[in-house]
């Protein structure tokens, strides 16, 4: 195809790998493909501009086919320097005339660098996926401010910034959360990222997780996902927790809970999945057993206080791809896994396409949403309309072939009142 977009990616070579992988994923994402054929006859995001923040993976690139079907002029950068699929940044400018800003590996400057490149499209909706590219819009990109209808946001820390936002009177536009839809959050946090974080800590180390000690951080949609997978895997599982209701859950789930100060002298495994930060911090390390690995799911790589793991090395090196080696004073050896950034999407491919279908079929709703609603929508956080959840969780069983009933008149009647069957 004629490229007619500026791009920045690693080698345009690799299209071909990438439009291979991007169509597998799509065999498995069977509601984005129904949205993508009614877009192409309706045209909803006709004339509209969006610049995304999103993982490079073959499920955005399906979300990015699907945008521009609906008529968007769409441009994309990465939302994590690590999480880039080269191949399928290629395919996207190469196959699918989409401009892509990713490369995987990029240094911080240029990471920075393509996000501008994606605010430099001045966006009509933005879609994000922790934030960063509302974060330039509201600091330094503040005259485009008035030009923008909504923007989307895909995770839960993207979410808490923005409510930050939002409370400190100071949003610039109306967001829709997709991370609060039903269909998002109980699935891709749970399952996709469950599953996926797994994959990528065994692809990354090759350890055998059963009869390990496997210390999750935050029992959350994601912690719970990723409890219960390795719990399935055979390892013994301990959740570390700060909030009492959720602590209060995984010990009636069958978990051992801890504090961080006991779990991380026993633990073999450790994975953050809190959104906090500094959750393993220098006093747990200095604590650990030799061997003992890390790794974090959480969105942004402070979850472990990685300045204070150097500090406590008096060597390192790099033990296998994606595996860091700190050797302390005393001999004992510490490994972090994917620079402690997000280890599914680092180290593994991100969530299986089959939960991200219903995640990004929400992103698709949510955009055509805001542009019908555009007049009517204040400055706030929205979450996602429960009608676009429920009609996306019906497509799902459908596509799946799973029948369910339906509330018969008499039903709905009797559900609806206070006094029947009294
Ligand atoms: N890896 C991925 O692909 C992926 C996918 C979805 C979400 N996320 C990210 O994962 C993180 C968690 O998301 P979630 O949906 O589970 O959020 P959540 O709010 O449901 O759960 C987070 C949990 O962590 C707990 N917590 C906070 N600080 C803690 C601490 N110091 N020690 C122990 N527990 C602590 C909270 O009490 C809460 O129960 C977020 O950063 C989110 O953006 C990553």
């Amino acid at each position: 195809m004629a490229r007619t977009k500026r791009y920045d990616v690693k080698d345009l070579a690799l299209a071909a790998e990438g439009v291979r992988r991007i169509e597998w994923a799509d065999r498995q994402m069977p509601v984005l493909a129904a949205i993508r054929q009614r877009f192409e006859t309706e045209q909803p995001l006709n004339g509209y501009r969006i610049s995304a923040c999103l993982h490079v993976t073959t499920e955005t690139a399906n979300l990015m086919r699907t945008l521009k079907a609906g008529g968007a002029d769409v441009v994309l950068c990465a939302s994590n320097p690590l999480s880039t699929q080269d191949d399928v940044a290629a395919a996207l400018v190469d196959e699918f005339d989409v401009s892509v800003f990713a490369i995987k590996g990029e240094d911080n400057d240029t990471y920075y660098a393509h996000i501008e490149a994606a605010v430099d499209h001045k966006p009509h909706l933005t879609m994000d996926d922790g934030a960063d590219v509302i974060g330039v819009l509201h600091s330094h990109r503040r005259e485009q401010l008035g030009d923008i209808i909504a923007g989307t946001e895909e995770t839960t820390t993207g979410v808490i910034r923005l409510k930050a936002l939002e409370a400190d009177g100071a949003l610039g536009f109306p967001i829709i959360a997709v991370n609060e839809a039903n269909t998002k959050h109980l699935f891709d946090n749970r399952y996709g990222t469950g599953q996926s974080t797994i994959d990528g800590i065994i692809r990354a180390t090759n350890v055998l997780l059963a009869g390990k000690r496997f210390v999750v951080a935050g029992y959350g949609w994601v912690g719970r996902g990723v409890a219960s997978r390795a719990r399935g895997m055979g390892s013994l599982v301990v959740i570390t927790e700060v909030d009492p209701l959720r602590a209060l859950e995984a010990v009636m789930d069958g978990f051992e809970v801890l504090s961080m100060a006991k779990a991380a002298e026993i633990g073999d495994i450790f994975c953050t999945a809190t959104g906090d930060k500094h959750v393993i911090a220098r006093e747990h390390i200095e604590k650990m057993k030799d061997g003992a690995i890390l790794a974090n799911t959480g969105h942004f790589n402070v979850e472990i206080d990685i300045p204070a793991l150097k500090s406590l090395a008096a060597e390192t090196r790099l033990a296998r791809e994606f595996v860091e080696e700190f050797t302390l004073a005393d001999g004992r050896r510490i490994y972090l896994v994917a620079d402690g950034r997000l280890v599914n999407l680092a180290a593994a491919e991100g969530h299986p396409a089959l939960v991200m279908d219903m995640s990004f079929a929400n992103q698709a709703l949510a955009a055509e949403y805001a542009v019908q609603n555009a007049g009517s929508l204040e400055r706030k956080v929205y979450g996602v309309p429960d009608e676009i959840d429920r009609e996306i969780a019906r497509l799902k069983l459908e596509t799946m072939g799973v029948p369910i009933d339906t509330l018969t008149e008499d039903q709905a009647k009797y559900l609806a009142s206070w006094d029947e069957g009294t």
